[in-house]
């Protein structure tokens, strides 16, 4: 197929463009910036340069391929990030989807591809749930817009048909990820402290998992009505046991605890909200229906890795 990738020179989609070419495809990935057009080109990309906020761009653009996958974000990348550095987000999850569901309507896609968010369910006090328990009706400023973003794909498959998947990832992490590296090392000096009691269960996915997820339900290409996919690795685990053992693998001090209101502070509270919220994310509709397994199936193997690849970029000074 001719695979229309939006994101794809982010910390995902540098992993889907070579799995995807993996698998016989051809892929046309779309950047903003010329630097990032040789990055595709190196990956084996054909690069097409636009923005999701062109809707008209991106028709265009994405004019001769079967599938659209939109794993573009803009996740703020400073360390206090406040509501108006999370509008950038809202719009690739609004005006950009909206943009790349229209793309894939007009030229008559077999696949639409929406990467969104496991924290949809919100906070259940630790218990299990899956694809048919309905997202959390009351959410935190900062994830109101990928419930948004889910709704615009759903009211497309019902009205037009269209052929879309939605993918719940859990909290990524790997070692070349801003937010992973900065959590390392905050750990490292001390400064990453469990907010509360630390017994809030987390769901991660290694990136090298999401984007072979990704990769499985591409070359699938299954037909899809709004089928809706977890993809977590397979412990959930708590906050506290977490950042301990990512203390362990760093020979570093275990962190301590923050008060809620004091993280708030820092923070701010939407994200402390997310941060505190205690569910686990069954995965099985996804090995069933995409025959997809973790390469790492726990925290354990997914940060020892993660942790030795970026101890090994930092070299000599790393822990
Ligand atoms: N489930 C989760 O936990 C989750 C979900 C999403 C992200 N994250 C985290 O957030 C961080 C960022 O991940 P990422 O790989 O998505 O982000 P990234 O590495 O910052 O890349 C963002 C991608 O989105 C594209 N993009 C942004 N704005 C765009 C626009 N207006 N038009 C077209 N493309 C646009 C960028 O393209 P160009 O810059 O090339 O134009 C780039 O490919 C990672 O550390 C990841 O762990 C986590």
């Amino acid at each position: 197929m001719n695979v229309f990738v939006a994101g794809a020179t982010g910390v995902l989609g540098r992993r889907v463009v070579p799995g995807l070419i993996g698998d016989g495809h051809h892929v046309v990935g779309l950047c903003r910036s010329p630097d990032n057009q040789d990055t595709l080109e190196r990956l084996g990309a054909e690069a097409r340069v636009g923005d999701l906020f062109d809707g008209e761009g991106v028709k265009k653009l994405s004019a001769d391929c079967d599938a659209i996958l939109h794993l573009a974000t803009s996740i703020p990348k400073v360390p206090r990030p406040t509501r108006k550095h999370w509008t950038g987000n809202d719009r690739i999850r609004i005006e950009g989807t909206t943009a790349l569901v229209s793309a894939a309507l007009r030229n008559n896609c077999r696949l639409y591809l929406q990467q969104s968010v496991a924290l949809l369910y919100g906070d259940r006090d630790g218990s299990w749930v899956d694809e048919s328990d309905p997202v959390a009706e009351r959410l935190p400023g900062i994830l109101r817009s990928a419930s948004e973003m889910e709704k615009i794909v759903l009211g497309h498959v019902s009205r037009d048909g269209l052929p879309a998947v939605i993918l719940r990832f859990g909290s990524f992490y790997s070692h070349d990820s801003v937010q992973t590296s900065s959590m390392f090392a905050g750990i490292r000096k001390g400064r990453f402290p469990v907010i509360g009691d630390g017994r809030a269960i987390w769901n991660m996915v290694h990136v090298d998992d999401a984007a072979a997820a990704i990769v499985r339900t591409v070359s699938l290409a299954a037909p899809r009505g709004g089928t809706i996919l977890n993809v977590c690795d397979d412990e959930p685990v708590a906050v506290r046991d977490l950042l301990d053992f990512i203390a362990g693998t760093l020979d570093v001090k275990k962190p301590g605890n923050m008060p809620p209101f004091l993280a708030r502070l820092a923070v701010g509270a939407d994200l402390v909200t997310v941060l505190l919220s205690s569910v686990r994310v069954k995965n099985a509709k996804a090995k069933g229906e995409l025959g997809w397994k973790p390469d790492y199936p726990t925290y354990r193997e997914g940060f020892r890795q993660a942790v030795k690849l970026w101890s090994d970029q930092r070299g000599t000074d790393g822990p």
